[in-house]
């Protein structure tokens, strides 16, 4: 590349950096995905992506300006990363035009997307944490105090007739930081109240901070459900440091621990196994091997990244979190960091794998509290055959 000429290697600058940012978002969302520590993955983060990412934008600028002033072994190592950036940019462009314009097999369109918006700026000092976070919320175009609870008919091909309009409210990625106040995350739970839904199921990421694990399990023994709260851990909710404790507080809380666990219920005198995936980052995966004959099953999976297997396994409704819908989507773009193997795939929204159907939510909140363009979102989740 750097023995094109001056004024065609700078013309191709910006595609070059586009294709530089791509290797680094791409490698970002996939080591969110892996069963690496959090700690290990904090690391990696900030001394190895990070600075490569940010870093390496001057060196690659100066370098084009230089070009043939730099030595042959600077060239050689110019030429061939301008090639892999130039290569990972067209590919990222390839599945995004892809994506676009060619609907994917496994996306499937909802009944209807009933959107009610919440708007709670002026209340923002009570909903957010004194100090810095004012500022933050403050930042024009940041929704984390507009939720939308998204009203959303599921179309199940395999649900019996007996569990025709079950409404399942997800509550996921609740993120106890100390960013937000109690208040915050208890108008969340007065939002699903109103709703009185059958089930309520939180997909993972309760609590970040030890010292919140009271008051978040305070805050969530106000779920009110006809059939039963039923919760699953995430990967933050590694931070806390004290996996057991957790649990048994939100069980204390009146919420069903699904973790690496399967249960034979009845909901409306209907057999229904209800089955928790927190892998990879809690383990083993749930024993489902058991499950009765007949029997409507649903998984609570974290990662959308569990979808294939939840298939395999012929679930018929997974709901996941995780991914936050990429917390910021670019006008015309969407999403471009998603914690997961699949990029920004799984999102949000509904997908189908033969007959197993898989929702996923943007979730309720975020450790960095910034939303542009992607609000959070409570869903209330309502099952139909069809
Ligand atoms: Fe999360």
């Amino acid at each position: 590349m750097s023995s094109l000429p001056p004024w065609l290697l700078r013309s191709l600058l910006p595609l070059g950096l586009a294709g530089h940012l791509a290797i680094w978002v791409g490698l970002f969302n996939r080591l969110h995905a892996l069963n690496i520590p959090d700690e290990t993955v904090r690391r990696l983060e900030r001394f190895f992506v990070f600075p490569a990412a940010i870093g390496l934008l001057p060196v690659l600028i100066v370098a084009t300006w230089q070009g043939p002033e730099l030595s042959r072994t600077s060239q050689a190592l110019f030429t061939a990363y301008g090639a892999l950036s130039m290569a990972a940019l067209a590919t990222a462009a390839a599945v995004w035009c892809w994506r676009a314009w060619q609907r994917p097999s496994d996306e499937q369109p909802l009944a209807s997307n009933h959107t009610l918006v919440r708007d709670w700026r002026a209340e923002q000092e009570t909903l957010v944490a004194p100090g810095r976070m004012q500022y933050v919320a403050r930042i024009p175009g940041n929704q984390i105090l507009t939720p939308h609870v998204c009203h959303k008919r599921l179309i199940l091909p395999t649900l019996p007739r007996e569990l025709e309009g079950l409404t399942i409210a997800q509550l996921s990625d609740w993120h106890w930081t100390g960013k937000f106040t109690a208040d915050f995350y208890g108008r969340l739970v007065e939002e699903s109240n109103q709703w009185h839904p059958d089930v309520v199921v939180v997909t993972g990421d309760v609590v970040d901070k030890r010292e919140y694990m009271l008051e978040a399990c305070e805050v969530l023994s106000r779920l009110e459900t006809r059939l039963g709260s039923y919760f699953i851990l995430g990967n933050h909710d590694l931070r806390v440091r004290d996996e057991q404790g957790l649990r048994q507080s939100l069980e204390a809380a009146g919420l069903v621990d699904l973790g690496s666990r399967c249960l034979s219920l009845q909901w409306n005198q209907t057999p229904v196994f209800l089955a928790g995936d927190e892998r990879p980052w809690f383990g083993p995966g749930p024993p489902v091997e058991d499950w009765p004959a007949g029997a409507f099953r649903i998984l609570l999976a974290h990662s959308p990244d569990r979808f294939p297997w939840a298939h395999n396994q012929a679930f018929d409704l997974v709901l996941a979190g995780h991914t936050h819908g990429g917390q910021i989507r670019l006008p015309g773009i969407g999403p471009i960091v998603c914690p997961s193997a699949y990029g920004v795939r799984y999102a949000s929204g509904v997908f189908r794998r033969g007959t197993t159907v898989m929702h996923v939510t943007r979730g309720l909140c975020g450790v960095h509290p910034l939303r542009f363009g992607c609000p959070p979102e409570l869903s209330v989740l309502t099952l139909e055959r069809g």
